[in-house]
C-alpha cells in the first residue's frame, strides 16, 4: 500500500491525457491520480496543467448536474467566470464549484490545477478507460472510435457568458482561501480553518486547512472508520500508518485507508489540507469550545472523547489535548 503520493512523480499519473483544440493546441495536460471511490465517487483526484488560454478563446462555459469540483490553483493565475461574475484567482486559492453553478476559465499562464471531485460521474469505465488511454492516447481524434460507447459525462454546455460583473475574489463565494476561512478554531499548536461546509457538499464532507506549528501531533484511535486524504502545501509532516513512517512535503498527497491506525507530527511549521474532510470537524470544534468554557465539563477528559465519537473525529489526541 502506497500512502504517500508525490505529485511531481510521473509514476503516480494513471492515464495522462492531453486535451487538444481542433487545431492541435493543447489546452490541458490532465493526469488522473486517484480514481473515484464508493457510491458518492469520492476522493477522485486529477493533477492538471492548464495551458495559457489563447486570446479570444472560448471560456468553455458549462455546468455540472451532479459533480462537485474543488481545484487548488497552485501556480500561474486565472479568471473564473461563474454565474454573472468574473474574478481573478491567485495561486494558493481554491475554486469550489457546486452543481448548477455555470463556470468557465481563462488561464493567464500555465497553471497547476489540482482537482478533487465528488459525486462526479468520472472514470465510470474504470480500468478499461485507463487501458484505452494508454494504448490509444488520441482515441478521441480517430474517426473509427465510436464515441457513443463512452459513458455519458456530467457536462452541460452553456452559451458563452454574455454580461459579466468584475468581482473581487473575496466577494466571489466560489473562491476560497485560508486567508478568509468560514470558521477558525485554535487548538494547542494549530489553527484549524474551514474552507467549505458540509452543507455545501450535500452532506458528504468538509474542506479544512490545518495550520500546524512545529511539534503539533495528532494520534488516531486504533481502528478509524475514515479514509483520510491530506494535501501538504507547506512544511514537513511526519506520518505513521500502521508501522510505516514517512515524511510528507509540499505537493505531496497522503492517502490513509480506513482501519489503519495513524498519527502525524509537524516537523516544521506546516500547512495541510484535509481534503477527504470526513470527520464532522465543524460540529466537534464548535461544541468543544462551549465545553471548554464550562469549568465543570472541561476537566473531564471523557466529555471531549464522547463528542469526538459522536462526530466521527477519529483522532483521540490533537496537540496537547
Ligand atoms: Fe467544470
Amino acid at each position: 500500500m502506497k500512502y504517500l503520493i508525490d505529485l511531481n512523480d510521473e509514476a503516480n499519473f494513471l492515464s495522462p491525457v492531453s486535451v487538444k483544440m481542433p487545431d492541435g493546441y493543447v489546452v490541458e495536460d490532465q493526469h488522473t491520480v486517484l480514481m473515484p471511490e464508493g457510491p458518492r465517487k469520492n476522493l477522485t483526484m486529477t493533477d492538471s496543467i492548464m495551458h495559457k488560454t489563447r486570446p479570444g478563446a472560448d471560456a468553455h462555459y458549462h455546468e455540472h448536474e451532479l459533480g462537485y469540483e474543488i481545484f487548488f490553483v497552485d501556480s500561474g493565475g486565472m479568471d473564473v467566470y461563474i454565474n454573472d461574475q468574473k474574478a481573478y484567482i491567485k495561486p494558493g486559492s481554491i475554486l469550489f464549484l457546486q452543481p448548477y453553478q455555470a463556470h468557465g476559465m481563462f488561464f493567464y499562464d500555465d497553471t497547476k490545477y489540482r482537482g478533487f471531485f465528488h459525486d462526479m460521474p468520472y472514470g465510470d469505465e474504470g480500468e478499461a478507460g485507463n487501458l484505452l488511454r494508454q494504448h490509444y492516447p488520441d482515441f478521441m481524434e480517430r474517426p473509427d472510435f465510436p464515441k457513443e460507447i463512452l459513458p455519458k459525462g456530467d457536462h452541460f454546455l452553456r452559451e458563452p457568458p454574455y454580461r459579466v460583473k468584475e468581482t473581487p475574489p473575496e466577494e466571489c463565494t466560489a473562491i476560497r482561501h485560508r486567508e478568509r476561512p468560514m470558521a477558525s478554531f485554535e487548538l494547542p499548536g494549530a489553527t484549524f480553518k474551514m474552507l467549505t461546509g458540509r452543507w455545501e457538499n450535500s452532506g458528504l464532507c468538509e474542506l479544512w486547512c490545518f495550520e500546524l506549528k512545529k511539534g503539533f501531533k495528532a494520534t488516531s484511535y486504533p481502528f478509524p472508520a475514515n479514509t483520510d486524504l491530506y494535501y501538504v502545501t507547506e512544511g514537513e509532516v511526519k506520518f505513521k500508518v500502521y508501522d510505516e513512517e514517512f515524511i510528507a512535503k509540499p505537493e505531496h498527497l497522503v492517502k490513509i485507508p480506513m482501519y489503519a491506525p495513524r498519527s502525524f507530527e509537524a516537523l516544521s511549521d506546516a500547512v495541510v489540507y484535509d481534503v477527504s474532510g470526513a470527520p464532522r470537524w465543524y460540529a466537534y470544534l464548535q461544541d468543544r469550545e462551549g465545553i471548554l468554557a464550562d469549568p465543570e465539563r472541561a476537566d473531564k477528559q471523557e466529555t471531549l472523547e464522547t463528542l469526538r465519537k459522536r462526530y466521527g473525529v477519529h483522532y483521540n489526541q490533537l496537540g496537547a489535548e
